[in-house]
């Protein structure tokens, strides 16, 4: 009897622990790939958007979206701020060197939602709403009228809500 209940519980034990093991064997791969397509998805969006940037962009910004005092408004640590006040969502988007860039509406949203979390992420509000292609292309078809003179409202807004300043 007593060899019988050792036997038994043995037998059973196996096939049991066997298939717990394949179980999680398969909802592990089953994780895996759904993270691995996720990772993917992110990533391929990511190094695009970093690409774009690259090629359109860094020229005059510098890789690290500081530009050139004087010249080039420095990004980083900053143009997330524009988010805050009425009329900067729109702004950052027309001005001519993201407005004219030549890559497409989804495009340009990534490579715009992948500069704001890169160069200035401390600075978006909360939550941050990123752009999609279809606002984009709403922007891109208003002419930005008074560049500098907007600018300056702008970072005079951001000052009064924010108290921040540039450099
Ligand atoms: C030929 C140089 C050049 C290129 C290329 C360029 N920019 Fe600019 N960018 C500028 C200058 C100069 C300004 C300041 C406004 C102006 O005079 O156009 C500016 C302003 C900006 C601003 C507003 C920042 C602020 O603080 O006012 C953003 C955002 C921006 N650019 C994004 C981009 C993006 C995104 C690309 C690429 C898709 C790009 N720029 C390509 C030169 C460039």
């Amino acid at each position: 009897m007593t060899a019988t209940s050792f036997v038994i519980p043995g037998l059973t034990r196996y096939p049991v622990k066997r298939n717990v093991a394949a179980g999680d064997t398969l909802f592990t791969v089953f994780l895996l790939l759904i993270l691995l397509s996720a990772s993917a998805t992110v990533g391929a969006n990511e190094i695009l958007a970093r690409q774009n940037y690259i090629l359109n962009c860094q020229g005059c910004h510098l890789p690290d979206g500081s530009g050139s005092e004087g010249n080039v408004p420095k990004m980083n640590d900053f143009v997330g701020y524009f988010l805050h006040v009425p009329g900067g969502r729109e702004f950052i988007v027309q001005v001519p060197g993201a407005a004219g860039a030549p890559i497409s509406d989804q495009e340009l949203a990534d490579v715009m939602n992948w500069m704001l979390l890169n160069f200035s992420k401390n600075e978006l509000p909360d939550p941050f709403v990123p752009y999609n292609a279809e606002e984009i292309a709403k922007l891109r078809k208003e002419p930005l009228i008074d560049m500098h003179h907007r600018r300056e409202e702008l970072v005079a807004r951001i000052k009064d809500k924010l108290g921040a300043t540039e450099y």
